[in-house]
């Protein structure tokens, strides 16, 4: 194919020229004498206007025959035009059909959501998903950028592994020829590894979790960015994810406008998320919720409701930090001035949204590591080679994990993560 096809995202550098675009309609009206064509090519949205007395008959009728979804090469004149909704139009002058879409299943009525997502395939072609797909696309850029600038190098944890990081809970089991062998459920003992050989490493990577709970929080594969760093504690490892978050919100404010609108996010709220943010005791928490009326022993672990309540108090994440050794991971330290309490932290997001990143420093001790595998089970061949870490040239380390699509269902203001993944594995949903 030799014709040069220019992007609808581009069209303000071709005032006055005719260019030629290849692309879908998503929506027409007509008045008899003017057909207005809403056409759409991944890249953005224009308005394409045919008028009756300017164009042959053959444009005339092929625009007529284009239905919803049908897919052109349309060629027009660009004009900038402020009463139009991205500041231009297209003058149409050449209409070549590619093909004529019948029975298209998402018409411009409401669907539910079961529905659409029988046809999320499709339905990621509507606006609305779009945005939050593009959102989701400037969130990793920014993941990229911010690690990228600070000397972090991209590491790969591998997917199939033959123990849990995670506890054993929510494995998902696999064979590995004669072995058995499990999807990861996060890359950080890798990552510990690897920020021994590399310093400062991250890793960016599908997760997987068989978590038979069906909320709007819960992805049974999500993607995770997992930082370890050496030679850092856990006052540090706190500063660098405050960091991290606000500058992915202020790199999505700076070049998502026109999809936060879309998608009505209130962008006066995500302004306001710069650092530093407030840090809580998991001791804290505990009295606040007991205060407000919550029943709630310490030892127990925060359900959504509580971590929605302790959020409303602050207009940025905050961390709840401290928490008791008995529910956290095997890998954590312990405070040393008081070993119940492990040097961690959660961080919740406002308005809502929960855990978006979990994160401590980790245990360098050899011997008390060796103690923890005794008190959790774990296996001592199993995990050698974590253990050798320990062995040669252990040193203060920290690292965090931050939950893409929690990230994503909050910057664009979602009921829930199904929609901030192209084709999400839920609880009863393989398909598409
Ligand atoms: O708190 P989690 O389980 O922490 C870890 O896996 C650590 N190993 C990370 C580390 O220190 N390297 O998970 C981290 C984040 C959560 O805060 C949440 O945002 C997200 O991963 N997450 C999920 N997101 C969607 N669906 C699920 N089922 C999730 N489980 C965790
Ligand atoms: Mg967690």
């Amino acid at each position: 194919m030799s014709r040069k096809l220019s992007m609808i995202r581009d069209v303000d550098k071709h005032i006055n020229d005719t260019v030629t675009i290849g692309c879908w309609l998503h929506n027409k009206r007509s008045s008899g004498k003017i057909q207005f064509l809403q056409l759409r090519d991944g890249s953005g949205y224009i308005q394409g206007v045919v008028v009756k007395s300017e164009v042959a008959p053959e444009v005339w009728e092929a625009a007529a025959k284009l239905t919803q979804e049908s897919s052109l090469y349309v060629t027009g004149t660009v004009r900038e035009d402020t009463r139009s909704k991205g500041g231009f139009e297209l003058n149409v002058t050449g209409v070549e059909i590619i093909q004529i879409t019948s029975d298209y299943p998402i018409t411009p009525k409401e669907h539910g959501v079961d529905y659409l997502m029988d046809y999320r395939h499709l339905w990621i072609r509507t606006p609305r998903q779009r945005a939050i797909l593009v959102v989701r696309a400037q969130i990793i850029r920014a993941i990229q950028q911010f690690f990228d600038e600070r000397g972090f190098q991209l590491v790969d944890p591998p997917i199939l592994t033959p123990s849990s990081c995670e506890g054993t809970t929510n494995l998902f089991h696999t064979k590995y020829f004669d072995e058995d062998a499990y999807l990861t459920q996060s890359g950080q003992l890798y990552m510990e590894a690897a920020a021994m050989a590399l310093g400062r490493v991250y890793s960016f990577g599908p997760t997987f979790r068989a978590e038979k709970s069906k909320t709007r929080r819960h992805l049974i594969e999500f993607w995770m960015i997992e930082p370890e760093m050496a030679f850092v504690g856990h006052e540090e490892n706190l500063e660098v994810q405050e960091q991290f978050v606000s500058y992915i919100i202020e790199s999505v404010l700076k070049h998502c406008a026109k999809e936060l609108e879309v998608l009505e996010r209130d962008v006066t709220k995500l302004a306001k998320i710069t650092a530093p943010f407030p840090r809580i005791t998991y001791d804290e928490a505990v009295d606040f919720l007991k205060a407000n009326g919550h029943e709630f022993e310490w030892g127990e672990d925060f359900g959504a409701p509580h971590e929605t309540a302790i959020a409303a108090n602050y207009d940025r994440p905050v961390f709840i930090t401290h928490w008791p050794t008995e529910i956290k991971a095997f890998y954590m330290k312990p405070d040393p001035n008081r070993p119940e309490v492990v040097l961690c932290a959660d961080m919740i997001a406002p308005e809502g949204y929960g855990e978006i990143i979990g994160g401590s420093q980790r245990i360098d001790d050899p011997e008390l590591m060796e103690e923890r595998f005794t008190e959790h089970e774990l296996s001592k061949e199993a995990y050698q080679w974590y253990l050798d870490l320990r062995k040669y040239g252990s040193v203060p380390h920290s690292g965090f994990g931050l939950g893409l699509e929690r990230t994503v269902a909050w910057i664009c203001g979602l009921d829930h993560v199904r929609e901030t993944i192209p084709f999400p594995r839920l609880l009863y949903r393989l398909y598409p």
